[in-house]
């Protein structure tokens, strides 16, 4: 089977790891920690990184460090993956959904504002599939109403929005290492800020919130968020091939572009000319022409070998929500469609040229004995 994603660890990964196992510095301590936090909230154009277990935890981390808790809102778009609602629910403040937009599959910017009110205390645009948000009118949306902005980046380590990296422009930017992302450190996660106060706040609290004054006093509620020196050896291994990795994703973006994109029914994965996708994973949708629907797509590639994903399910159609009382009798209607219509294809960094051909031409088998 052609996976949808590997991940490719063929730097000195394996040399940084054995350091840790040789020196014995394996939990959070160590010094792979500070260099991978300092090196990637620099390649993000950041001044401070604070690594955590996974990207949900930074998202969490993120929000309780901005003081966001019971009786907040949050704007967050209905077309994400559940882990940047979970993080709001998480912090006792109340996700509040926004539709997408149907160009850029991003929240849409003309539609936030009139779900702000009084209890709004942040914006979370999501980078989805590694295209960046239009955050310039999101960041003056913000400052109109004194709120902050916490982007989900976990998509969309690299992508360039304007001449800045997603991630790096709002109050924080958080990103995940899961072992599908453009870089991985098996699990984890980072969020990086410019904000003084938000970094040692974050530094304190996702290390149980020790007090700096003493020893097992907590002034907090702390969580042990903590990312292993392991870990961090493998990110920063990663970490120095991550404008490889991001080339080698938009050449595969391009390569499927150009054998798909005469395709009736097709729609291809966007790029708005202000912005730079890492194409985190290569996504289309399909249309009626195409001859079959997007399930049956899915259910042929397999047969023949290759693997896919369907696009996310929408916030305000999830069980677990629901049950919670949110989201009831609300609908997004372009959320809705995407996530009828699209999936992705096999997209990793070390997809072989032989392997995206392939796929090539199964879609065009298909299509044309639908
Ligand atoms: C948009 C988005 N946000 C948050 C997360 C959560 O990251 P993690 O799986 O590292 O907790 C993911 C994970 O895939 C994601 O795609």
């Amino acid at each position: 089977m052609i996976p949808v994603c590997e991940p490719l660890l063929t730097g000195k990964e394996l040399d940084y790891v054995a350091d840790c196992l040789r020196t014995n510095w394996v939990s959070s301590m160590g010094k792979y920690i500070a260099q991978f936090e300092t090196q990637f909230a620099s390649y993000c154009g950041c001044k401070h990184g604070v690594s955590t277990t996974n990207g949900t935890a930074a998202l969490h981390l993120a929000l309780a460090s901005l003081g966001i808790g019971l009786g907040d809102e949050v704007i967050v778009p209905a077309f994400t993956m559940a882990a940047s609602v979970f993080s709001i629910i998480y912090t006792g403040a109340k996700p509040v959904l926004v539709d997408s937009e149907p160009e850029t599959w991003n929240l849409a910017v003309s539609k936030i504002e009139e779900k702000v009110t009084t209890k709004t205390k942040a914006i979370m645009p999501v980078h989805i599939y590694g295209h960046p948000c239009d955050i310039d009118p999101i960041m003056q949306i913000a400052k109109r109403h004194g709120l902050s902005v916490v982007e989900d980046a976990a998509e969309a380590h690299g992508a360039w929005y304007k001449s800045r990296k997603a991630g790096g422009v709002g109050d924080v930017g958080c990103f995940s290492f899961y072992a599908n992302k453009i870089i991985t450190t098996g699990e984890g996660g980072m969020l990086v800020t410019n904000d003084d106060r938000i970094a040692e706040r974050a530094r304190r609290l996702k290390d149980q919130a020790y007090s700096p004054a003493m020893r097992f006093l907590h002034t907090d509620l702390g969580f042990n968020y903590r990312m292993t020196n392991i870990q961090a050896a493998i990110g920063l291994a990663q970490l120095e091939n991550i404008d490889v990795f991001v080339d080698l994703r938009r050449k595969n973006a391009f390569s499927y572009n150009a054998a798909l994109g005469h395709l009736p029914g097709i729609t291809l994965p966007p790029e708005k000319e202000w912005a730079r996708s890492v194409y985190w994973m290569y996504s289309i949708l399909i249309g009626d022409d195409f001859g079959v629907g997007r399930n049956e797509l899915m259910q042929r590639l397999k047969e023949k070998g290759i693997d896919t994903r369907p696009f996310f399910i929408p916030m305000h159609m999830q069980p677990a929500f629901l049950t919670m009382g949110l989201f009831k009798e609300e609908s997004y209607p372009i959320a809705e469609d995407l996530s009828r219509r699209g999936l992705y294809l096999p997209s990793g960094s070390g997809l072989r040229d032989e392997d995206l051909n392939y796929v090539c031409r199964s879609i065009r088998e298909i299509a044309d004995s639908p």
